[in-house]
């Protein structure tokens, strides 16, 4: 801290850090606002009131700032009506291509406002087996790509290890745009989105679906119970047909937990059997 007050160069890059490690890095305005002392201001006098103090000068007039984005009548829509129109863009799409272009176009999720890009797919459109996780995160956003970060990498050493490799697996995600610092997916914006991840899988048509994580299983599956209950279980999931569906631990999971990669390996070795013909007991 200097002197007067202000923060040096050092500070500030350590703040910084500190906000990023935090999951804060995203700005939405200019200048910091401390919403508490803002609160505990007293508030002005209702009109009748006596006025017993001499009246403050009158603000400064504010700086220009950039008009905001025009209202968008879906994100105003109730949540209900957000979904119809997104199970309808949805069930419309005839080729993925049409589904991406769809999503493009959908205004229904606020996550778009905040995000880069979409994240839609990684991998390969005729594959076997479609993986499903939760939402991008900042290298994803940045590239356009599911599991292209820390987590990615090592969903890639595990489907190594079943021999397995993007060339022969199709990867997408509930959300395909990254919450703001990484949250978790509201259940609006997962509601917004759920006919679109439907859709796709269906578009994919694989013969096995693995559910990266818990929002992923309980969203698609329809499971409530936790995802170290319900991992490695194989259950029915509709497409076009029935086909067996199973939650895994999401890597990201495993990277914080490593100890639980024997779970993982477990789960792995299950479904490189029913690839190979096993049939699974669901
Ligand atoms: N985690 C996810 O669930 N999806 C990604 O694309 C990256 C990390």
């Amino acid at each position: 801290m200097n002197g007067d007050g202000t923060m040096d160069r050092e500070a500030l890059a350590g703040a910084l850090e500190f906000y990023r490690q935090s999951g804060v890095d995203l700005a939405f305005d200019e200048t910091p606002h401390d919403r508490y002392a803002e609160s505990a201001r007293p508030q002005p006098a209702p009109a009748s009131a006596p006025v017993l103090a001499r009246a403050a000068p009158p603000p400064p007039p504010a700086r220009p700032r950039p008009a905001p984005p025009a209202a968008n009548p879906a994100l105003a829509a109730d949540a209900a009506q957000i979904a119809a129109s997104a199970a309808e863009q949805a069930t419309g799409a005839r080729t993925l291509d049409e589904l991406r272009a769809r999503l493009e176009a959908f205004e229904g999720c606020a996550l778009k406002t905040t995000a880069t890009r979409l994240v839609f797919e990684d991998g390969n459109r005729q594959a076997r087996v479609v993986f499903v996780g939760e939402a991008p995160g900042a290298e994803e956003d940045r590239e356009g790509r599911p599991f292209v970060g820390r987590a990615g990498q090592l969903l890639d050493r595990m489907l190594d290890a079943i021999g397995l490799d993007r060339t022969l697996v199709y990867i997408c995600n509930v959300v395909p745009w990254r919450p703001p610092g990484n949250r978790t997916p509201t259940p609006q914006e997962v509601a917004a989105c759920l006919p679109f991840i439907r859709r796709q899988v269906e578009l994919v048509d694989p013969d096995i679906l693995v559910c990266l994580g818990a929002p992923s299983m309980q969203m698609l599956l329809g499971v409530k119970d936790g995802i170290l209950k319900t991992r490695g279980l194989w259950m029915p999931y509709q497409t076009t047909r029935t086909i067996p569906a199973m939650a895994m631990l999401h890597p990201a999971y495993l990277l914080r937990q490593p100890a639980q990669k024997r779970l993982a390996w477990r789960d792995l070795r299950a479904l490189r059997r029913v690839m190979d013909g096993e049939m699974p007991e669901m």
